[in-house]
């Protein structure tokens, strides 16, 4: 049988509750390789997917699997911050909307996408590769080791952001540029003495530069903005009475998740800075938006964590717009 390039996370979950009898319109604004939205499509045969993906190779897919579904699924590329955009005339339109935070395994595997130290490549990390924003390797050979040391810190939430922004630092000073992912993993090992202190829920040690590599990758994608402006958006988007269902993979995602549907709207322009306690109170002003039929978040159990080892940190919440 071929692998899936990208096994879909609390599929049935997912199903359960944005699937019912009759015909539905749904937003997938993360098509990834298709699995979430397949499986919405295949549940009635009277409904449509928009999809949206900002990776152009997602898009191919989904140019691919629309064939398969002839008037039923329209593929879109593009970013959440671009929602309006793209949909002008969608407004309170869509029955369901899905987002399935963070990077597929596609775009993980793909060595030359430079977004994993598991596969040796070139510090990219753009999820869109025809953009010109900054890739991986600006950030960790143009920032001094304050600026490192910050985002390390904000992003990845790892306490020793100083001691890895400085031996990335040191490592410059002495040997000129790091270039690849593996030789950047390798300066943060040695550098934090070569061991990991942490381990995941399933109790496997976690490589020391797991969370730097996810800081990178939060700060190239403007990843935390994008998320806060796609829930905006995507609240425009879906009707009164219509489903948002949200999986996260990190606390910083699912925080934003959480406020959101929590109805706590923030005046900032830049989320990102604004992700602690203290910081929200001042700017932040309370919109119940959602029916919530549930706070509880809706994780994946041993079953699916065996088989998809990813789904382990998966977190889904989802509300009924009011
Ligand atoms: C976890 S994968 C989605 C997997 C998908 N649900 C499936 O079943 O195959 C996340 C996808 O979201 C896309 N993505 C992440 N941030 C995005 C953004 N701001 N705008 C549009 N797409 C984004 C990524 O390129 C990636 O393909």
């Amino acid at each position: 049988m071929k692998t899936p390039l990208h096994t879909p996370v609390l599929l049935d979950h997912v199903l359960k509750i944005l699937c019912h009898t009759e015909k539905q319109i749904f937003l997938d604004l993360t098509f990834g390789a298709g699995g979430h939205t397949r499986g919405l499509l295949n549940c009635n045969e009277n409904s449509i997917v928009y999809a949206l993906d900002r990776d152009q190779n997602s898009i191919e897919l989904a140019r691919e699997m629309a064939k398969e579904y002839p008037n039923r699924l329209f593929p879109f590329h593009g970013q959440f911050s671009e929602l309006k955009n793209i949909f002008t005339h969608k407004q309170n339109f869509f029955h369901g909307i899905l987002l399935d935070a963070g990077t597929s395994t596609m775009q993980l595997n793909d060595a030359k996408r430079g977004f994993s130290f598991r596969h040796d490549g070139p510090l990219d990390m753009r999820m869109n590769t025809k953009s010109k924003s900054i890739n991986a390797y600006d950030l960790v050979n143009r920032l001094d080791e304050t600026a490192l040391s910050r985002i390390i810190r904000l992003y990845g939430e790892d306490q020793r952001h100083r001691k890895i922004a400085r031996c990335i630092y040191q490592w410059r000073s002495t040997f000129g540029s790091i270039s690849t992912t593996t030789q950047l993993a390798n300066v943060i090992k040695v550098g934090l003495g070569g061991s990991a202190s942490d381990f995941d829920k399933l109790n496997r040690p976690i490589h020391p530069a797991t969370k730097t590599f996810q800081a990178l990758r939060i700060v190239v994608n403007d990843e935390l903005n994008e998320l806060y402006n796609g829930l905006e958006q995507a609240y425009t988007l879906l009707k009164p009475g219509g489903t948002l269902l949200c999986i996260s993979f990190h606390s910083l995602e699912d925080r934003i998740i959480k406020r959101h549907f929590q109805g706590i709207v923030l005046h900032a322009d830049n989320v990102s800075s604004n992700l602690d306690e203290k910081s929200l109170s001042v700017q932040a002003e309370n919109q119940v938006r959602y029916h919530l039929q549930t706070n509880k978040i809706t994780e994946a159990d041993d079953n699916e964590i065996d088989g998809n080892p990813k789904a382990r940190s998966a977190k889904l919440r989802y509300g009924i717009k009011i």
